[in-house]
């Protein structure tokens, strides 16, 4: 196999309590949700030189069912942008990268919200996309849940906005010109007056423009749809893949069709998950992974499994297969891999539960220090992974493990870096600054510049 050069890329899910079902359960998890659980793992990820840190979010609770969802390590959380910031304060160089539902958000305030994290943080916020599966939410909003189609062309609109609202101000519109008592160029800031079918948006931005230009743009689309939006528009693309052969297809394919929308490949970084059990041997590695699976209630590993369906299945016996079910309006890109891989494993419903449970369907990888790198490097040489999101199944051991004993045979072997190359989280990814569209309409130079390059 040939070595590719540079380095891989490693966001992590910031859990305090980890990814894992049961994570929580673990005699040596870290109990509930405090600021200074948070502040430790940031502080730890950073040490390691992860590039950032990244908050999964849904506005609503997982269940609807009080009793049901008592079972699920959720619902004393924190909104994430609020608790990026209190990060942003303790850490100097980590990215910081939240979650917004663009199906449950309007565009002016997420962008605000974010070019004041990329702000206060120097330039290290990062985006996450989501439509938001959980019909659930819906309730909360006094709305119905939009279809998936409908759900996508609302992300659409949503991200042109967000983009056009960042490039509100040129970077030296802000001129404190104390002698001509003006405090702003005006020639220097853009309405936006966007209007479409879901939005209608004026602009500009009351806050100046993002260190980065624009934060860095996350997607995690699974669907055509979804592949399409992130091909087109994200800067990171976090993906769920089992098998080598699938992550260097979904890879293959984000990168033609970023191409295929006038975008450089190399910039638009494709980051499956992985959820490692680490041990000092494969035996101990694997005995931490039957721990955690053997922890699971199977009433909590249903409905997470319902969840990712989009249905219930909790009258289907746990020990037959997984039955033939209709497609929903929730998460296609989900039903159809965790549909395949049951049938390709020839799986139960219960073996099923603790796999989505146990990774929310993500790869596993359960080894020694260098038997985990050894798979990491594997997929990101093959180009089936330009680096990883890592979910540490329990915490703050889980992370512990890997910094211990994987992260050091990453940088051994030259595939992980010692030291951050720059301060943004763009820097970190190796994207480039987004120009200002207003700045390239009025310079002539940069726009036949521009024309030449294409
Ligand atoms: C690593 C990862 C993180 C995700 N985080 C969230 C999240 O925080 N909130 C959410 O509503 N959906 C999240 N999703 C779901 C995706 O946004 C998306 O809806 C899902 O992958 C299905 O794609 P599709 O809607 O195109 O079928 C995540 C998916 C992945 C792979």
């Amino acid at each position: 196999m040939s070595r590719r050069q540079g380095h891989l890329h490693l966001t992590l899910v910031l859990h305090p309590m980890g990814i894992h079902q049961a994570g929580w359960a673990h005699p040596k998890s870290v109990f509930g949700n405090k600021l200074s659980d948070y502040v430790h793992l940031a502080q730890l990820a950073e040490n390691a030189r992860f590039d950032g840190i990244f908050l999964a979010d849904g506005p609503s609770m997982i269940s609807e069912d009080m009793e049901e969802g008592s079972r699920h390590p959720y619902g004393d959380g924190f909104e994430p942008l609020t608790l990026l910031s209190a990060l942003s304060a303790v850490t100097s160089r980590l990215g910081l990268i939240a979650t917004a539902s663009s199906t449950y958000s309007e565009p002016y305030n997420v962008a605000r919200q974010f070019a004041s994290l990329d702000r206060l943080s120097n330039g290290r916020a990062g985006f996450n996309l989501v439509t938001t599966v959980s019909t659930i939410a819906a309730a909360n909003f006094g709305r119905t849940h939009p279809p998936h189609a409908e759900r996508y062309e609302r992300a659409g609109e949503f991200i042109e906005v967000l983009e056009g609202l960042w490039d509100s101000w040129e970077d030296d519109a802000f001129i404190h010109d104390r002698d001509e008592g003006r405090y702003f160029d005006p020639a220097k800031g853009h309405l936006l007056n966007y209007s479409g079918k879901h939005f209608s948006v004026r602009g500009p931005l009351n806050t100046a423009r993002p260190v980065q230009g624009h934060p860095v743009k996350v997607q995690a689309g699974a669907s055509e749809v979804g592949k399409r939006l992130a091909a087109r528009t994200a800067d990171v693309v976090f993906t769920v893949s089992q098998t080598l052969e699938e992550a260097k297809a979904f890879y293959s394919d984000i990168k033609q069709l970023a191409a295929g929308y006038g975008r450089n490949p190399d910039h638009v970084r494709v980051l499956p998950g992985v959820v490692p059990f680490i041990g000092r041997t494969e035996e101990e590695a694997q005995e931490q992974f039957e721990y955690l699976q053997d922890l699971l209630h199977p009433a909590s590993g249903v409905a997470k499994l319902s969840a990712a369906f989009g249905l219930d299945l909790s009258g289907y016996p746990l020990d037959g297969p997984l039955p033939d079910l209709p497609a929903t309006e929730a998460s296609k890109g989900m039903q159809e891999l965790l549909t395949s891989l049951a049938r390709r494993e020839n799986m139960t419903l219960r073996q099923l539960y603790k796999h989505v449970s146990g990774s929310f369907g993500h790869r596993m990888l359960i080894g020694t220090g260098k038997t985990v790198a050894d798979q990491l490097e594997e997929w990101y040489h093959a180009e089936a992974a330009d680096g990883y999101n890592i979910m540490f199944p329990y915490q703050p051991g889980g992370m512990e493990q890997f910094v211990e004993h994987v992260l050091p045979e990453l940088q051994r072997r030259g595939v992980f870096r010692t030291e951050y190359e720059g301060g943004t989280l763009r820097e970190h990814l190796g994207l480039p600054r987004p120009d200002n569209r207003h700045v390239l309409r009025h310079d002539p130079a940069r726009e036949r510049a521009v024309a030449t390059a294409d």
